[in-house]
């Protein structure tokens, strides 16, 4: 039997289901992390054979030897870590316990935007010119090397955050401040195109499961603007040339990188001059419900089909793409309370037939923060086997369904 250890089985909101699925594939699953037992989603708890409580999660000088002396006739196989936060942490531990998996130095690929354009450059992956800064003179430096437009980002960054298109040498002079708190920026020639990602399952350096999403517009757009209604929508044929070049740059990524086993979330752009470039690589499934879409996308489990790659290296269910699945995230007018709701009913009785979810904060509910949350004020989830009418259809949900508070 393995041995798994997962990081912070009960967080972000998908991972219990990964617990829950590692388990249901015979896999005897350990946990390690800040919450308390009782704070730990249930289908993740009842998963779990034990868990380890640590105060701290970043001590590691007080989470190794705790480890240690947990169960000290317990063997561990195997680390998963679905939490970008504590990648290092997973490395870290994996090389304290001698445990195959990513190291900390290949963990330096997946979290430093850095290393990771400089080592898939080597392998000779189409990736916007790029260079890294540490003050306003080497950005300075950088911008001529990039030209404009351009994009400063942190070198670690997450979710789009601090993150801004440098049209001008006047937009560096306004984003300064905003600048100042970052300690390394990357510095990166701005890509013009369509945003995608490129999500996968491997095993010994095999993808057997991948997904493609689109984001409409492109995430920074969608993090950037408040009126703005982003759109995530899983695909369902993935035969155009581009997917295929993606999907032979993303392969090439995993094996540069040294990603073996388990998720990867990758991004990429298919340029207005039909380009395919390489945007950045994390070694987890993707974030927010991106399982769910999946599901939605096959009408399968993909809890289940990772937890089988990762116990048995294979997935078994014949998965066959049958849907496309939109996502469509909505923002309020005005603040505090959500007041009213238009156009819902309407959109029913044209769509309701491709509907799957409708999570919209009711009447009442405080608005969320949208800089904090792509979530926003709810979303709507739907799906067809046919992109344009997907695309209508969330267009729709987009235009004409309006939240106000
Ligand atoms: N070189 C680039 N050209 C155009 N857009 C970019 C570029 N780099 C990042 N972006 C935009 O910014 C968003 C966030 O950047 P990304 O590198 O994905 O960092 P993270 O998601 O970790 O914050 C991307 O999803 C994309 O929309
Ligand atoms: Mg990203």
């Amino acid at each position: 039997m393995v041995n798994i250890l997962v990081i912070q089985p009960g967080f972000p909101n998908e991972v219990p289901y990964f617990v829950r699925g590692l388990a249901r594939q015979g896999a005897a699953v350990y946990g390690i992390g800040d919450q308390p037992p009782q704070a730990i989603p249930e289908p993740a708890r009842a998963a779990l054979r034990d868990y380890l409580q640590v105060p701290n999660l970043w001590k590691r000088e007080a989470v190794i030897p705790a480890l240690r002396q947990w169960r000290p006739d317990l063997k561990i196989h195997r680390i998963e870590c679905f939490w970008e936060a504590a990648m290092e942490l997973a490395a870290d531990l994996r090389e304290a316990f001698k445990i195959p998996g990513l190291s900390p130095k290949k963990t330096r690929g997946f979290r430093d935007k850095h290393v990771m354009r400089q080592l898939l450059n080597q392998a000779g992956v189409r990736n916007p010119r790029q260079a890294k800064a540490e003050s306003y003179a080497q950005i300075e430096q950088a911008l001529a090397h990039t030209g404009y437009p351009a994009i400063v980002k942190p070198v670690a960054g997450a979710g789009s955050a601090d993150t801004y298109r440098l049209n001008s040498p006047e937009d560096f002079e306004k984003v300064k401040p905003a600048l100042k708190k970052i300690q390394s920026v990357v510095v990166e020639e701005f890509v013009t195109g369509t945003e995608y990602t490129f999500d996968t399952i491997s095993v010994n350096g095999r993808i057997l499961f991948a997904n493609v999403e689109r984001y409409v517009p492109t995430m920074l757009l969608a993090r950037s603007q408040e009126h703005i209604s982003p759109m995530t929508i899983s695909l369902r044929d993935l035969s155009a040339p581009h997917f295929q070049e993606a999907r032979k740059m993303c392969e090439t990524a995993l094996d540069t990188l040294g990603l073996e086993r388990g998720f990867a979330h990758m991004e990429w752009f298919h340029t207005d001059k039909g380009e395919v470039v390489f945007g950045e690589i994390a070694a987890r499934p993707p974030g927010g419900d991106a399982g769910m879409l999946m599901n939605y996308t096959c009408d399968f489990d993909v809890y289940n089909a990772y937890a089988e790659a990762m116990v048995h290296g294979r997935i078994n269910q014949n998965i066959e793409r049958k849907y496309n699945v939109a996502v469509i995230f909505k923002r309020a007018k005005g603040n505090g309370r959500i007041s009213r709701i238009e156009g819902l009913v309407p959109f029913r009785q044209k769509w309701g037939a491709h509907i799957l979810k409708e999570d919209l904060l009711p009447v009442g509910a405080k608005r969320r923060n949208w800089r904090q949350t792509l979530l926003s004020d709810g979303y709507i989830m739907l799906r067809h086997p046919d992109l344009a009418t997907t695309l209508e259809i969330a267009g729709d949900v987009a235009d004409h369904i309006t939240l106000y508070a």
